[in-house]
């Protein structure tokens, strides 16, 4: 079940109140979200037991074995049975380890996502996949485990960097050209401040909508859910490399360049209409305006192939792409060669990326 407003506090006291009096509550949060997981205890007068409030560190870092066994240790101690809820307060990166955590503690115990990024709220908090990382292979472990329920308010976007609410904008972006219509052109548009909650309120509604109808077609992705993926296997790519050159880049802008260079592979597959080459065109104009460029060379190809050639999507040696071809008519397991993607990938090299 997922709640979107403004009075989270509220929201979140209502719900308490219907779950059953025996079962213990536990917070997780990170060192940045601390403060606010504090502030909505206390406004929500929940009084909790502090042993019951858990910290990990922020972001990335935390999705790691080592982290998954503190916060195991942690429920243990403080005496968490299979009857607990988990309460994860923080980005994607927390609601991702915080899943995991709730999915397999005695091999399952109830959880909730209350996410405070951008990027958790439209995408990481909803659709029960949550996962850890195995060194630098991304959610490597994981399961499939949707949260009772969810709790999504703009009010959280308030303190976001804009680096991160640019990150999450991708996802948005995203979501807008699967949709179509209204929606694709609401991303043309720029922006909204944080301030204003209540066209976030829309916003962010929309988006949720837009995910959960393609997980509920598809929970464990066999078909559909794969169109989530549209940007991501060349955004992944850029995203490792870039994190191999000792320069990472944010996630985000590497999915909106994965968005434009995607689309350049669209427009090259005999079924795209005319149109395909106007849905580039936009693209490219507004990932420029909005996103630092990627500069890679003709020299990082070969690193870029690989990491497109090890994406989970691909069937033996065939690629396979999810790929946007106008507004609202996307593909999933579309097949491009690999001398297609390597042109793309070289026209890209010289045009200010
Ligand atoms: N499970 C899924 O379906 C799914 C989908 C997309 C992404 N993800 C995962 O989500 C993660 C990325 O999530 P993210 O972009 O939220 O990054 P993140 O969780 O790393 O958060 C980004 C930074 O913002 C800080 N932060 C969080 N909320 C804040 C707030 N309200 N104010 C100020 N700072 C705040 C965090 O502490 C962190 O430093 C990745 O690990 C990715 O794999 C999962």
């Amino acid at each position: 079940m997922i709640w979107t407003g403004l009075d989270i506090a509220t929201a979140v006291t209502e719900a308490l109140a219907k779950r059953p009096s025996s079962q213990s509550i536990y917070f997780l949060c990170s060192t940045d979200t601390e403060s606010l997981c504090h502030e909505l205890i206390h406004t929500a007068e929940l009084g909790v037991d502090p042993k019951h409030i858990f910290t990990v560190p922020n972001g990335e870092i935390a999705k790691n074995l080592h982290t998954a066994e503190t916060i195991f240790q942690w429920l243990q101690g403080s005496g968490a049975m299979r009857n607990a809820l988990l309460i994860n307060v923080g980005g994607g990166a927390l609601c991702d380890v915080g899943g995991f955590c709730a999915a397999t503690y005695m091999r399952g115990i109830t959880y909730w996502n209350i996410p405070t990024t951008l990027l958790a709220m439209v995408d990481a908090s909803v659709g029960g996949k949550n996962g850890i990382n195995l060194g630098h292979h991304k959610n490597y472990i994981g399961t499939f485990q949707q949260p009772e329920r969810v709790f999504v308010s703009p009010h959280w976007l308030n303190t976001l960097p804009h680096t991160e609410l640019l990150s999450g904008w991708a996802e948005v972006i995203k979501h807008g050209v699967l949709s179509g219509g209204k929606q694709f052109q609401q991303i043309l548009k720029p922006i909204p401040a944080v301030t204003d909650h209540q066209t976030w309120s829309g916003i962010l509604t929309w988006n949720i909508k837009v995910k959960s109808r393609i997980v509920e077609a598809d929970f464990t992705e066999q078909g559909e859910r794969k169109l989530l993926n549209l940007g991501h296997t060349i955004g992944h790519a850029l995203e490792s490399w870039s994190h191999d050159q000792q320069s990472p880049i944010a996630h985000g802008n590497a999915v909106a360049w994965g968005l434009v260079l995607e689309t350049a592979l669209a427009c090259t597959c005999a079924e795209a209409p005319q149109e395909t080459e106007a849905l580039y065109q936009s693209l490219k104009q507004l990932v420029q305006s909005l996103y630092p460029p990627i500069k890679y060379g003709n020299m990082d190809i070969p690193s870029l192939m690989e990491y497109i050639r090890a994406d989970k999507k691909n069937q033996d040696e065939s690629l396979l792409f999810s790929l946007a071809f106008t507004p609202g008519n996307c593909k999933y397991n579309c097949e491009i060669s690999a001398e297609t993607v390597v042109q793309i990938l070289q026209d890209h090299v010289d045009d200010g990326h």
